[in-house]
């Protein structure tokens, strides 16, 4: 029964301007809620339908991407009343923190990077695109690389998709890092070998991209 399936174990682990991520255990297993919340200056229809579509999304692509082999948290359950999704909680620490808590050596960054720039890889070989890459969005659990917060990303992706995949992890890594050309170098290394097809045009729109934004 639902009331006994979803019990809530802890204060907010993120209260985001589009949602709010709770820590519960779902039959027995560690679980988080992440609610969409209402926003004020939308329509209450218009808002109804927004929350709704991209917790759809948000569930689509969590399940299509681990379909590619890619390391996604399972969908437990869906509250739609509460626009709210269940899903497995990913043991291990955010790319922000690894980066930012000083407790990676530089040769686990560079491997965490490459590992990022690999999995990212083979998201787009695959025809996905993340459209929110920043390192709250990524997990680390010390071995494999997990993709949340999916309900930006197109599976009819442009090169302008992927390009501006790469180049939020470029000013991701610019911010985070005291020397990101070495690591988005390790970076792209790794996104090589997930995207051998891809990785010459979309680096090259990346920086083009990187080129508007700087003169622009
Ligand atoms: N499945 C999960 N496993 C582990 N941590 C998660 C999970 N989902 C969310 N989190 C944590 O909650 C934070 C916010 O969740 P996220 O899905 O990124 O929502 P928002 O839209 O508010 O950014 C993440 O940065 C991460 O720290
Ligand atoms: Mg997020």
């Amino acid at each position: 029964m639902e009331e006994v399936a979803h019990q809530t174990v802890g204060s907010p682990l993120s209260d985001g301007a589009e949602a709010t991520v709770v820590a519960e255990s779902y039959l027995g297993l560690e679980a988080i809620r992440k609610t969409r919340v209402s926003k004020a200056y939308r329509a209450e229809a218009f808002d109804r339908r927004i929350r709704n579509e991209r917790l759809r999304a948000e569930v689509r692509l969590l399940r299509e991407a681990r379909r590619m082999g890619l390391r996604t948290p399972h969908v437990f359950d869906i509250d739609e009343a509460a626009f709210a999704i269940i899903m497995e909680r990913i043991p291990g620490r955010t790319l922000t923190e690894v980066f930012t808590d000083g407790k990676a050596s530089q040769q686990e960054v560079l491997g965490v990077a490459a590992r990022l720039g690999e999995a990212l890889g083979k998201l787009h070989a695959g025809g996905m695109s993340h459209g929110d890459l920043t390192g709250s969005n990524v997990v680390w659990n010390g071995k494999d690389i997990a993709f949340i917060d999916m309900s930006m990303g197109s599976r009819t992706p442009e090169l302008e998709d992927f390009g501006i995949d790469l180049h939020l992890v470029e000013e991701d890594f610019n911010t985070l890092l005291p020397d990101p050309p070495i690591v988005y170098q390790a970076f792209l290394h790794g996104y090589a070998l997930g995207n051998p097809s891809g990785a010459k045009k979309n680096t090259a729109r990346a920086r083009e991209i990187k080129g508007r934004v700087r003169y622009s």
